[in-house]
């Protein structure tokens, strides 16, 4: 990681910018907090590890890419607890080879488990202050919504808002796309609200569809760029680099070296 010096902030910017004191109370709050954290760096003085937690349904790719960020110190944070709505599925597995605590979410039709006011309970009590969606397929319930609003990201195998939303999952996603004959396609990171796919856009990344592509290829190689892309809007996330643009909230990464993205 790199210690950028704390005057990276303060670099001139282009001319029609606003200065910092017409600037709005929550990109002024995520200054300060770029600005504490950047202080931090330079004198050694190393944040605490956020603490997550990871939703997951499948095969747990993202959830082991994001872990492994985090080990190599790509991401200040730590994984606290795995939540699934499948305990037998590989990222379940994966977690508790490690010894990184699960809890399953909702129960099965039928059986007794946690409701939604007993999960975010059980998150708040082991100190998560994020939740990232890596490949969960339920929806989240509003009491986790309002509970981690800002600070819960989802991941989705496409540029939304094209191919999003109910049912738009997994390989129905890339059979969507290879059918369309669209050019590109690409993963969204996005903040999570109470509808499907609908949240405030953070990052995105493209990648050509060949006509010879697969949805399998597709997949692929989409998949490569999700691991790259969540790790690198969690790091901005849990180092206070996301601000919201004034007007219309859109959240704009800051960049280490204080870009904009
Ligand atoms: C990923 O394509 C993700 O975008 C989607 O579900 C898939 C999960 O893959 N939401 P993995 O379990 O992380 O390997």
């Amino acid at each position: 990681m790199s210690t950028a010096p704390m005057t990276a902030l303060s670099r001139p910017r282009a001319s029609n910018r606003r200065p910092f004191d017409a600037l709005s109370t929550r990109t002024k709050s995520a200054r300060a907090a770029r600005s504490r954290w950047v202080a931090a760096r330079a004198a050694g003085d190393a944040k605490p590890k956020a603490k997550v937690a990871v939703f997951v349904s499948g095969g747990g790719s993202n959830l082991r890419a994001l872990h492994a960020a985090m080990e190599d110190g790509r991401v200040n944070a730590e994984v606290a607890v795995v939540v699934s709505n499948i305990p037998s599925c590989g990222g379940v597995e994966w977690s508790r080879e490690r010894g990184i605590p699960t809890l399953t979410y909702p129960p099965k039709k039928g059986e007794d488990g946690l409701t939604p006011d007993a999960l975010v309970a059980q998150l708040r009590d082991a100190g998560v202050g994020y939740v990232l969606l890596a490949g969960y397929l339920r929806l989240i319930p509003p009491q986790l919504c309002r509970a981690y609003e800002d600070k819960m990201l989802n991941i989705h195998p496409a540029l939304l808002p094209a191919f999003g939303g109910k049912g738009m999952h997994g390989h129905h996603v890339h059979e969507a796309v290879v059918a369309s004959g669209v050019r590109f396609t690409g993963p969204t990171v996005h903040f999570v609200n109470e509808e499907f796919d609908k949240g405030k856009i953070v990052a995105q990344r493209h990648v050509r569809v060949a006509p010879s592509d697969t949805p399998d290829d597709v997949a692929a190689n989409v998949l490569r760029l999700e691991h790259e892309v969540f790790s690198h809007v969690v790091s901005a996330l849990v180092d206070g680099r996301i601000r919201f643009r004034d007007g219309d909230g859109v959240p704009v990464i800051v960049g280490e070296d204080g870009t904009e993205e």
